[in-house]
């Protein structure tokens, strides 16, 4: 079978089966990228392009000018893609040299097209062992490296819910176990071999052991990170030189969100398409540094109670100070994506605009640490100085030490380049004059020999007495002279003829040819420089890549506590006090995203006073449409906002930290694992019951409605009984199941309240006001009136609903129905309820 194969598809077998086999291979052909056999079918229905057949082989192709379009739409579909171009001129009758260019996967990109400005692009990996779970996840762009460990599978799901990344690396050998996750693709066994992994990880890092990254006892942690280091650098042949560390995460740092609650509370992403999550909301940064950090802290709150005073303490400096505040934003605005522009020029893909958005964002810093120093002069002045004297660095001061001002490099830069250089490298046109003598001397020699020439044709015309000679260019012949064919018969003999056109002849002189040719020579030589240059002050450049790096991360964090104090001055956020006790304490308590985003009634706030004590689960009922759901949910997003550091929208707010934060939300089905909607149910009670302790806040709306009603109700007050008795942790239950009330009668820690309507002529008006005590009705047909339930069907069921509210629960059927409905009807009572329990 060999033998018939040409030469080229003899290539194309070789570098084929140099990369893995779910990788899709674009080959390059003369002007198109080609994919064949099963890459073929795949791709044309991927990228909607013809497939076709040659010599029996499937083929499909994408010009190479649009391939960045397509190769994207590849990467989308959760493809990855090695590029192979040709690295020989084409000569005849020998078969061009090609290799693969570059391999590019989701976790990997480097395309602006394909990233978020504000979201980090995380490639991740896996490894399980012993019953633990290894995690490691890494962004390309910026160079970011962290891992973890956790204690079992839920934990990891967990944790890869918050960091979603892009490309999820699995041990071959682990396929199976991991085939249910997202993005997982199969990788190298070998490389996630604990020794295997810590020797490529040392090797790396240039370090005898991982000591120094407080990660030895995480071997399951470090096999990930192992591979992924052997990943990008092996199989995707990168370069990851701006990888200079390595960080653990402990969770006991920070407040865990599993996977249901970062959804339910909707914290970066609404469910809905409109912006209405806790992000969207939050969200006044002005870098994409900024932007990328506020989304890291909003899925990873902090337990730690200094660090949280000092973000807050920085916010109050800031609202006392709003010219500051907005200054500091103005000066912010101006610093360019420096974290991305280093992570790209690290990786060889960078280019002369990466690091002029390097120069323009450095010769800002002085300015913006000249404003971040008028804050720090005018609070040395207050009242604050004593405090702060006691409590160690500011956050304020820290900051101001961290960014660093690199003024060598940003002259540097500044001398060196172009204000606005072309993307391509190789073209010239980056560097400017007088910043390099050979450059200068190349280009003069250029603007000579056209200086020369555009003197030419004056010369000619002079000499051969011909008024319409004329000096042209095509980038075809090069410099010509162009004779109508009415003059021919007055061309010089030295003149060499090179074309004949409609209108006249062309002609060429030697001497006319030796300009053209140290004109071209001196361009050529000139772009050749250039490059050779700019890889010099991109090489230089990256000797301060630490700097860089260490001033990106100050950046950003000035950047998040700007946007959050912006969003406090703006919304009258409230300053909450944070202790260690376990009161939840919130006056006048707003939802942050209904405060901004309500058009048409005014948000009412309400209070909530848990004490861990004699008020630890408080029973929330109410008619439905109240805002049952909200004022939960409220105050899940006051707390979780409150240890970001931020203020919160509320009057007054105290709150004991909290360890975790749980909620059980709504019907949420997850048909597409199979799970039904009570059994999703039940997993994320389970999750709840096992998990939360006396620090946790929980958040409970409706559980048990997914199934027939003396289960629900069974279930959620065993529930109930459960959380109050046993882990005490502080629970806001929203329910419709009016006999949980009864729980306060039996238990000191429950209390109930309801969110008050009021009747009026068969309506109800809503007041959204959190009152003490339990409803005794649902007013579900009123509401189902509003929502435009024919008269019929309601007065029907306000029929239904009067008997069954009577002791003995008969229904009569109407004079239409059928009997047998009646015995169907009866099966659940209302009142018998409350006798079973
Ligand atoms: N405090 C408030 N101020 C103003 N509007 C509110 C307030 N709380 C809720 N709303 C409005 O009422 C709507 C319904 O609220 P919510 O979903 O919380 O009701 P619910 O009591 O949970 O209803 P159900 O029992 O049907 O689940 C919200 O979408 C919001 O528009
Ligand atoms: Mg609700």
């Amino acid at each position: 079978m060999n033998d018939a194969l040409t030469p080229m598809m003899q290539q194309y077998r070789r570098l084929r089966a140099s990369i893995p086999a779910d990788t899709l291979l674009l080959f390059r052909l003369g002007d198109f990228y080609e994919l064949f056999f099963e890459d073929a079918k795949e791709a044309s229905v991927l990228l909607n392009v013809a497939l076709t057949k040659r010599n029996g082989v499937p083929m499909c192709g994408v010009p190479y000018h649009a391939a960045q379009t397509y190769i994207a739409k590849l990467i989308k579909a959760g493809r990855r893609v090695a590029v192979c171009d040709q690295t020989s001129e084409p000569q005849p009758g020998k078969i061009v040299s090609r290799d693969i260019t570059q391999i590019i996967s989701a976790g990997t990109v480097s395309d602006l097209d394909l990233l978020e400005a504000k979201r980090a692009n995380y490639l991740g990996a896996v490894y399980a062992a012993d019953g633990l779970f290894g995690f490691a996840y890494a962004d390309l762009t910026t160079g970011e490296f962290r891992l973890t460990q956790l204690q079992d599978r839920q934990a990891l799901l967990d944790e890869l819910a918050r960091v979603s990344p892009s490309e999820l690396l699995v041990s071959d050998e682990q396929k199976t176990q991991f085939k249910d996750i997202a993005h997982a693709l199969g990788s190298d066994s070998y490389a996630f071999l604990p020794e295997q992994a810590v020797f490529t990880l040392c090797e790396h890092f240039k370090t005898k052991s991982l000591d120094g990254f407080g990660c030895m006892h995480m071997p399951q942690a470090v096999a990930a990170a192992g591979a992924i280091v052997h990943y990008l650098k092996h199989s995707l042949r990168r370069k990851i030189d701006h990888f200079i560390s390595l960080r653990c995460d402990a969770p006991g740092d920070y407040v865990l969100l599993d996977a249901a609650t970062q959804t339910n509370l909707e914290l970066v992403k609404s469910r809905n398409s409109r912006e209405a999550s806790l992000l969207a909301v939050l969200d006044r940064t002005v870098t994409p540094m900024g932007g990328r950090k506020l989304r890291a802290w909003i899925l990873q709150p902090l337990r730690n109670l200094t660090e949280l005073e000092r973000r807050q303490q920085m916010i109050a400096d800031l609202l006392q100070e709003p010219d500051l505040l907005a200054s500091i934003r103005t000066e912010l605005k101006s610093i360019r994506d420096i974290e991305r522009a280093a992570g790209r020029l690290s990786q060889a893909s960078g280019n002369a605009r990466d690091l002029v958005a390097l120069k323009s964002s450095l010769q800002r810093i002085p300015k913006l640490k000249a404003e971040l120093q008028k804050l720090l002069d005018r609070l040395a002045f207050g009242v604050d100085r004593v405090r702060e004297g006691e409590k160690g660095e500011s956050l304020a001061q820290r900051l101001q030490h961290e960014i660093q001002e690199m003024p060598a490099l940003a002259e540097k830069l500044a001398k060196a380049l172009v204000d606005d250089p072309p993307l391509a490298l190789k073209e010239g046109g980056i560097f400017r004059d007088g910043y390099y003598t050979d450059l200068d001397e190349l280009h003069q020699a250029s603007r000579d020999g056209k200086n020369w020439i555009s003197h030419l044709q004056e010369r000619e015309i002079a000499a051969t007495g011909i008024k319409s000679l004329k000096v042209r260019y095509n980038s075809v012949f090069g410099y010509f002279i162009e004779v109508t064919k009415s003059n021919l018969a007055n061309v010089p003999a030295h003149y060499t003829r090179k074309q004949t056109t409609v209108g006249g002849e062309r002609f060429v002189t030697p001497e006319l040819k030796e300009m053209e040719a140290k004109i071209l020579g001196a361009n050529e030589r000139a772009r050749q420089l250039e490059y050779q240059l700019f890889q010099k002050v991109r090489d230089e450049t990256l000797r301060e890549l630490g700097s860089i790096q260490q001033t990106a991360a100050p950046i950003a964090t000035l950047d998040v506590i700007c946007s959050l104090a912006e969003t406090a001055r703006l919304f009258r956020y409230c300053h909450p006090q944070l202790n260690d006790s376990l009161r939840l304490i919130i006056k006048d308590g707003r939802h942050p995203v209904l405060d901004q985003n309500l058009v048409e009634e005014k948000f009412v706030p309400n209070d909530t006073s848990l004490d861990g004590e004699n008020l630890r689960l408080a029973i929330v009922t109410g008619p439905n449409m109240a805002g049952k759901s909200t004022y939960i949910r409220q105050v899940a997003l006051i707390v979780l906002m409150a240890q970001i550091g931020s203020f919160v929208p509320a009057e007054s707010a105290e709150i004991g930290l909290v360890d975790r934060i749980f909620t059980r939300v709504g019907a949420n089905d997850d048909l597409a694992r199979g799970q039904s909607t009570f059994m999703v149910e039940m997993n994320e009670t389970s999750n709840i019951v096992n998990n939360a302790t006396e620090r946790s806040l929980v958040i409970l709306d409706e559980i048990g409605r997914g199934t027939s009603t003396f289960d629900g109700l069974s279930i959620a007050w065993s529930v109930a009984e459960f959380l109050h008795d046993k882990i005490k942790a502080r629970t806001l239950f929203a329910t419709h199941y009016h006999e949980l009330t009864k729980l306060a009668e039996e238990r000191g820690g429950v209390c109930n309240f309801n969110v008050a309507v009021r009747e009026w002529n068969d309506q109800i008006i809503f007041l959204r006001k959190i009152v003490p005590g339990g409803a005794d009705k649902s007013y579900g047909i009123q509401v189902a009136r509003l929502a435009g339930l024919p008269k019929e069907i309601l007065d029907r069921a306000k029929e239904i609903l009067a008997h069954l509210e009577k002791p003995d629960g008969a229904i009569e059927a109407p004079a239409a129905a059928k009997p047998q409905r009646k015995k169907k009807a009866t099966s659940a009572p209302a009142k018998p309820q409350l006798d079973l329990l």
